[in-house]
């Protein structure tokens, strides 16, 4: 082991050290993810590396006189600065953002100000270090990359390459010591290999970088002159300028003993307040993150008592620690809306409400019997991909943070599971067993499409009623979207559970109209409510294999049509809009006596251009108004399919859903104001961020 003190000993690491040595530095967001894989190739560097430091560096740094720079004169790291110095700064001496202008921004290592430098003193720490400038050196700014990424040292296209000589020089002033060093790499060209080498020794040889994905590579070096070289090149670049080295980040560590005291300060320096979970004003870190901190410092405490374990173990723990304490994840506390963003919960969660509706309602929770008015957003919970978990909802105060409640309605996993587990034996208690197959086939968890839910109240009842499109195979066909249904389901509270009633076909087209699909009636996939001011609600669906919307009346009690599709009358129980349009996603509300309904294209989850409608009467006429959205180059609806638009206040918000089809559960949403002119036009305009008014 090495000594603390004096002259700085022989560093002898395992490969396995080296990288938990580099790998708890991090090297920042970027270099977090790729450090495995650097640090598992830097293994045949760490011996080369660790190993000794050669007696042939010149002391004084890159083109400088060497002076008497002998390691007896120079003083050691554990002389110059104390433990808790070094551990303020996270042991990072350098970190050197390759190429970068000198107000690139950014953190920078102890002894650094400047992102990066030519060689000589630092403006700031007044420390010698840099690169050795050379023609064939050309700074690159990328603006793909971010942080470390942003910028590289290329090598000049036409410049003469010497296998030997031509790479990127630097010299690092750093006290005697063992130090962790870490190069990245991020580039946008074909495949090819670096080499780099540390006060003489080759520590990386031919690492291979790829197009545009971060690699980073970490190795140990032992410095004893004061001053710490590296040179990055290619040697077999031979006279393809296609395998030019290049060189993005360079970050220098210095590398600690790890021991109980070691333990102790890192313990006192991640110490933080309870994650007070139950009081979420209060909770700063997601439950997750904040129960694999408090299982590391738990550990850290206990290992830090014992003051004769092996130093690996030490370092272990230290990494563990370390590890979880940069990982903890604080929750994001929103002041506007960030349409496209991740939008996380007031869990840290991401909110899982897509093909949702939000709504203004006074709320009584059941766990504190309180009541109060809230907005209360329900949407397809797509956590297992298309819709399998049920329908979510999510409550809020000022649209911007939301309050998991829970799943209002569960889908079912197995027809046993009705007649065993609790939840769904007493919601389904007063079920017939043919009425428990029917639930199993049409909520089956393994096979039903559950999606674009809608929820009302039915001033009448009391009940909430809430109406999906419900859809998967059937009988006769395999095809996920063969039964195209519109579902029903009602509870007495919006928190649920709601108890599924039965699944539909709703009207068919006249006999007197042209029907684009007749060989399929009363079909009902995208749909969307809408209650009239006089209480009267409404099914809007995409009907006739979604070539044309109706609109259909419900009943009094919202759970059924006013009249069955045998008995009802075109005109006064429903109407059929745009035959043969293709429009779904339908989003109806009314503003100042006038009615809109908003739709997009039939393109599955690919985005597509938005219409919309207007009329007098819900069952009126209505007039195609064209694409509301403005400035929308692509055609796409902001890369988003409508689902709702509901009003605040004197306002009106447009909520969207950008799919994300090959990750369901990783759709973002689009919420964008919406505007009107004076004669009622409305249109939507695309913004990054914005807040109510
Ligand atoms: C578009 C619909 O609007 C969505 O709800 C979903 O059903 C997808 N099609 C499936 O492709």
């Amino acid at each position: 082991m090495r000594s603390r003190r004096g002259t700085y000993g022989l560093a002898v690491l395992t490969a396995a050290a080296m990288l938990a040595g580099c790998a708890a530095g991090g090297g920042g967001a970027q270099a977090g993810g790729a450090l495995s894989g650097g640090g598992a190739e830097a293994a045949g560097g760490a011996q080369a590396g660790g190993a000794e430091a050669s007696g042939s560096v010149q002391a004084g740094g890159l083109g400088q006189d060497a002076g008497s720079g002998v390691s007896e004169t120079v003083p050691a790291l554990w002389d110059v600065h104390t433990t808790q110095e070094l551990m303020a700064a996270d042991y990072l001496m350098y970190r050197v953002n390759c190429g970068a202008a000198e107000d690139a921004g950014g953190e920078t290592g102890l002894y650094q100000t400047a992102a990066d430098q030519p060689y000589g003193a630092d403006a700031g720490t007044g420390r010698q270090w840099g690169y050795r400038p050379a023609d064939y050196m050309q700074a690159v700014e990328d603006d793909t990359g971010d942080g470390l990424t942003r910028y590289r040292w290329e090598i000049g296209e036409d410049a003469e390459y010497d296998a030997e000589q031509t790479g990127f020089y630097y010299d690092f002033e750093v006290p005697a010591g063992t130090y962790g060093v870490t190069l990245g790499f991020y580039n946008p060209f074909s495949a090819r290999t670096v080499t780099a080498e540390a006060e003489n020794q080759t520590v990386m040889e031919d690492q291979k970088i790829l197009k545009y994905q971060l690699t980073e590579n970490a190795f140990y070096t032992t410095v004893t002159d004061g001053s710490l070289q590296l040179k990055v090149y290619n040697p077999d670049r031979g006279k393809d300028a296609m395998k030019n080295p290049v060189l993005s980040y360079i970050l220098v560590r210095a590398v600690p003993e790890y021991t109980a005291d070691l333990l102790k300060q890192l313990l006192k320096q991640t110490e933080i307040p309870e994650n007070v979970i139950p009081d979420r004003q209060t909770m700063r870190y997601t439950a997750g993150s904040y129960e694999a901190f408090t299982e590391q410092y738990r550990a850290a405490e206990a290992l830090a008592q014992k003051d004769d374990a092996p130093e690996e173990e030490y370092r272990g723990q230290y990494m563990a620690l370390k590890e979880a304490y940069d990982g903890l994840e604080e929750i994001k506390v929103y002041d506007s809306f960030l349409p496209g963003k991740k939008w996380t919960d007031d869990e840290g969660n991401l909110i899982q409400a897509h093909g949702g509706q939000v709504q203004r309602l006074t709320v009584t929770d059941p766990a504190t019997g309180q009541t109060a008015e809230k907005w209360w957003w329900v949407g397809e919970d797509k956590t297992n991909g298309s819709s399998r978990s049920g329908i979510c909802a999510y409550s809020s105060d000022d649209l911007y943070n939301w309050h998991y409640e829970g799943i209002v309605m569960r889908n079912v996993e197995s027809r046993a599971q009705l007649d065993e587990e609790e939840y769904f034996t007493s919601l389904y208690a007063d079920y017939t067993p043919q009425q428990k197959d029917n639930v199993f086939a049409c909520l089956d968890a393994g096979s039903a499409i559950i999606e674009r839910p809608k929820l009302i109240f039915n001033e009448k009842t009391g009940m909430y009623v809430l109406w999906f499109h419900a859809d998967g195979p059937t009988e006769t066909s395999n095809s996920s979207y063969a039964a195209a249904c519109a579902g029903v389901a009602v509870s007495d509270t919006p928190y649920g559970p709601f108890k599924f009633i039965d699944r539909y076909r709703l009207n068919t087209c006249p006999p007197d109209q042209e029907d684009f699909h007749p060989q399929s009636k009363g079909m009902a996939r995208d749909m969307n409510l809408f209650v009239d001011e006089d209480g009267t609600a409404y099914i809007i669906y995409s009907s006739e294999e979604n070539l044309t919307l109706y609109i259909s009346k419900l009943n009094d009690e919202y759970t059924y049509l006013a009249v069955s599709p045998e008995q009802a009358v075109y005109g006064r129980d429903y109407i059929r809009l745009f035959p043969g349009a293709q429009r779904e996603a339908p989003a109806l509300f009314a503003r100042d006596g006038g009615y809109y309904l908003m739709t997009s294209g039939c393109t599955g989850w690919a985005p597509n251009q938005a219409r919309y409608y207007r009329a007098d009467s819900v069952l009126g006429e209505w007039e195609n108004c064209g694409d509301p959205c403005v400035g929308d180059d692509n055609h796409t609806t902001f890369e988003s399919q409508s689902t709702c638009i509901f009003r605040v206040g004197d306002a009106f918000i447009y909520m969207g859903d950008r799919w994300n089809s090959e990750d369901l559960k990783n759709s973002r949403y689009i919420w964008l104001p919406v505007a009107f002119d004076e004669a009622g036009n409305m249109s939507i305009s695309y913004t990054d961020e914005w807040k109510l008014p």
